[in-house]
């Protein structure tokens, strides 16, 4: 075992308010499953799992001065939208406080909120899961009214990781598109620009 799965857990829990550690194990979970699936270390998956929110209850203005003091580089979209910070400063907190050193799981953590080009398998699995987990509802009803599409992700994730990455993708972008006061990333639109083929 590299990672003791069950001790990060019982950190983590006094670390976020039940609501989102409740997320985060619903993530954990998911990844698991969807790591079984497709084959990769369930335990990788598991702990990029329960600790890709680990910086979401920062302040925006406790991101930008936490990436500032540890040479976390900025871009104009994160300058715009600092809650998408959480990504990079998570992932420096589970490497500086939870011990994960390995590249790709950081990764993972670092890319969950908006995709990117070129996902590995690790990073595909935390973005979906992050999505699909079984805590999630408010897709069905709020945002589209549309609950078979939030079903068919789900059921999507476990036939084509691709798809569902891209299906994802669009219904976030259509969400946002749908709301003048929301923003888009560039980050977002190139990952979608790179996962629309599986469409
Ligand atoms: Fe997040
Ligand atoms: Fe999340």
């Amino acid at each position: 075992m590299k990672y003791d799965i069950n001790d990060i857990c019982d950190r983590v829990s006094k670390k976020l308010k039940k609501k989102r550690y409740m997320h985060s194990l619903g993530v954990m979970y998911t990844a698991q499953a969807l790591a079984m699936k497709y084959e990769i270390p369930i335990e990788d998956a598991a702990a990029a799992g329960i600790l890709h929110d680990i910086a979401k209850e920062m302040s925006e203005e406790e991101l930008i001065n936490y990436c500032g003091k540890h040479n976390i580089y900025i871009s104009q979209a994160e300058k715009e939208a600092p809650y998408l910070l959480h990504g990079k400063a998570g992932a420096n907190i589970a490497k500086k406080k939870y011990g994960v050193n390995e590249e790709h799981i950081l990764d993972a953590i670092r890319f969950h909120t908006t995709g990117r080009a070129q996902m590995t398998m690790i990073e595909k699995i935390i973005f979906v899961a992050d999505y699909i987990e079984p805590g999630r509802t408010q897709y069905s009803d709020s945002e589209t009214g549309d609950n078979n599409a939030f079903c068919a992700i789900r059921k999507e994730a476990f036939t084509d990781l691709d798809r569902a990455c891209a299906l994802i993708m669009k219904r976030t972008i259509d969400y946002l598109k749908s709301d003048k006061s929301k923003h888009i990333d560039s980050t977002s639109m190139e990952a979608y620009g790179y996962y629309k083929v599986f469409l």
